[in-house]
């Protein structure tokens, strides 16, 4: 008996050992959840395709079409070419495709191949693609060329595929033969003499001949971790380099769509990429799904986040229509004999990702190459709907499946699309009545509401629902704009016990192509620029703690918008402070941190200051950004600190 408690002890030791690691928090400090900060990403503004999805080729699978952008098809991207006065024709072909969902295709028609290569200096057929405005590609780094191709003539035909910069000189190349009547996959690794910023790819047919090509497709070896059909690696990494507790995906109003035939399906797309269904989305572009349901897991996976996969709610965006039917068609909603159908495809999204690799969608995982399952602890529930009583019914079908078949798994429902107003009562209204786990609010404001509203969650209901705030940004990238999410953050970690999550928005933006102005941060093929607003978010999300202590910060002068929090971290003992500073005067900090024992006496100080108006551009790229300064406290136990105007600092005392 002595020697079982004794074991029991150990194992309990041990345990607690891993969970605290840091010892026991000192007393007086209340929990809060430690997924505080993390991401939301939406394919907005060419956030996926030509954004974080490391695909070369834009329009690789043909499918453009004007109902997703006025003046598009599927040659829309690349140039048809005859080189050395060949002969041949270029079509586009839709039967016998890969795939039904991929039913677009090019048909090269090569009747003959010219003796006279002056043109580019070569000779034959050809399309070639210069990508998202221009392939970036690198000396001596590797880059892998594949494509779908279906011979339809007897003879096999050659092609020559290279890459070549702007002046169509070749940067390296290879040949393939395309010898099967059936589809099949050919590919080839090239890898570039020089670097190019704007690189295009040449696919040129060299002999006689007809072929049926899709899928045609680019990807750098060196994505983010290594992973093929992978993410882009240095966008990839200023987000791992953020370390966000979760991350939301893949919308925003791209998961309910413009109307019902729109709203995001999560079945096209995962499976291999050329069976995905690509589709226009509500931003007025194509999202191929070569970033699907199974990249947005692994992604989250490899960046330590959880997944917080967002499914319709049996509803479209109640404006839906807005481009294309005058006044717009507003909210529509899945026919009730639809329903059950509907529900389905919501509890086989859960089986997919967490079911067993012998489940009916867990073998689609499986097949995928992840034996193991994903993990999935939170599943949104729809995206700000306006809340009709169409919306609450299905909302409430969903909510009882999930319940039944899924119990563990937590439950985000939604308050509308703004910070008050019918939709936001009715949407809480509705979540508490259905004892919803967590309501997911939505705003955009200007940085003086942020100022005026640091306190909006201290008077929150603490036995109702947890809020995830989904979705805020104050309109603006500049140092006034951070430093006003800083303090509202603040505000936020104060309120930890009640606000369990919160993400920025959006997330990405790629120049040219931004249909939202006030975003994280803004890349080219080359450069990635980060907001102040990033930077704010990186000192939040690299410092989360999990108990918060009331008061400890004292300031020398009364300003009631100079903001502070300080929060515990168990799993390494560390306490850490944040101080935000909106106004235009410095001040005195003064922080008593005698109930912690075994601190350090030097802290880690990152601080983001500057102009009001000072912010980041691609000619500027880092105009604005944290530095470090020494800090040290008094006898280990108090901290002094100089706090600069317009400012933001976060302070982590180490524990020894
Ligand atoms: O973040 C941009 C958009 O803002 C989201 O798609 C939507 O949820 C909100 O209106």
């Amino acid at each position: 008996m002595r020697i079982a408690s004794l074991l029991l002890m150990m194992v309990l030791s041990i345990l607690t050992s891993e969970v605290c690691q840091g010892g026991e928090p000192p007393v007086g400090g209340k929990p809060i959840s430690s997924n505080l900060f993390g991401l939301f990403f939406e394919d907005i503004n060419y956030a996926a395709d030509g954004g974080l999805y490391a695909e070369l080729v834009q329009n690789r699978s043909f499918e453009y079409a004007p109902a997703m952008q006025k003046g598009w098809h599927p040659f829309t991207c690349w140039d048809f070419l005859r080189a050395g006065y060949s002969i041949g024709y270029l079509n586009v072909g839709t039967s016998e495709p890969i795939h039904p969902n991929n039913p677009t295709y090019a048909v090269l028609d090569i009747e003959l191949v010219g003796a006279y290569p002056e043109i580019r200096g070569l000779s034959g057929v050809g399309i070639i693609n210069s990508g998202f405005d221009g392939m970036p590609v690198n000396q001596g780094d590797q880059y892998f060329f594949s494509f779908f191709a279906r011979l339809l003539s007897e003879e096999p035909v050659d092609f020559l595929i290279q890459l070549q910069d702007t002046k169509g000189k070749a940067l390296t190349g290879g040949t393939l033969k395309v010898a099967s009547g059936e589809w099949q996959k050919y590919e080839l690794t090239l890898t570039p003499e020089v670097s190019c910023d704007s690189a295009a790819l040449l696919v040129l047919a060299q002999s006689k001949g007809k072929v049926a090509l899709d899928m045609v497709s680019l990807f750098p070896e060196k994505t983010f971790m290594g992973r093929r059909n992978g993410m882009r690696a240095d966008l990839a990494q200023v987000l791992a380099e953020l370390q966000p507790r979760f991350m939301r995906f893949p919308g925003g109003c791209l998961v309910h769509g413009d109307g019902i035939s729109n709203i995001y399906d999560w079945k096209n797309t995962v499976g291999p990429v050329e069976h995905r269904k690509a589709q226009r989305n509500i931003w007025n572009y194509q999202q191929g799904y070569g970033l699907g349901y199974f990249e947005f897991f692994q992604f989250c996976e490899d960046i330590g986040a959880a997944a917080v996969p967002v499914l319709p709610a049996g509803v479209s965006c109640q404006n839906s229509g807005g481009t294309h039917v005058i006044g717009g068609a507003g909210q529509q909603a899945i026919c009730m004999e639809d329903m059950d159908a509907y529900i389905q495809d919501v509890l086989d999204l859960i089986e997919w990702a967490k079911g067993p690799a012998d489940s009916k969608w867990g073998s689609v995982r499986a097949a995928a190459g992840r034996v193991q399952p994903f993990n999935l602890e939170y599943i949104g529930i729809g995206n700000e709907e306006k809340i009709t009583p169409e919306f609450e019914v299905r909302f409430k079908m969903i909510q009882n499946a999930i319940r039944e078949k899924y119990p563990e798994v937590k439950l985000i429902g939604t308050s509308g699309p703004f910070s008050d107003g019918d939709d936001f009562e009715r949407g809480w209204e509705i979540s508490r009545k259905l004892g919803i786990d967590i309501v997911d609010e939505h705003y955009y404001k200007g940085p003086d509401w942020m100022l005026a509203n640091l306190h909006r969650y201290d008077s929150y209901d603490r036995e109702g629902p947890k809020v995830y705030l989904g979705e805020y940004a104050s309109w603006g990238n500049k140092i006034l704009n951070a430093v006003a999410e800083a303090a509202y953050m603040i505000g936020l970690e104060r309120n930890g016990d009640v606000v369990s999550m919160a993400s920025y928005a959006p997330l990405l933006a790629r120049k040219g192509n931004t249909q939202w102005t006030t975003d994280l941060i803004f890349f080219d093929n080359r450069s990635i620029v980060l907001t102040p607003n990033y930077y704010v978010q990186k000192m939040f999300m690299n410092n989360q703690g999990d108990y918060y202590y009331d008061g400890l910060v004292t300031f020398t002068t009364e300003d009631p918008l100079l903001s502070a929090s300080t929060v515990y971290d168990s799993t390494t003992g560390d306490v850490i402070i944040k101080i935000a500073n909106p106004g235009m005067n410095p001040s005195k900090a003064r922080a008593d941190l005698s109930g912690f024992k075994g601190l350090g006496s030097d802290a880690q100080c990152f601080i983001l200051r500057g102009a009001p108006d000072a912010e980041n551009t691609f000619d500027a790229p880092t105009n604005v950004h944290t530095v470090t300064v020494p800090v040290r406290l008094n006898n280990a136990t108090v901290l002094e600190y100089e706090v600069p105007a317009m400012s933001v600092t976060t302070i982590r005392i180490k524990k020894e």
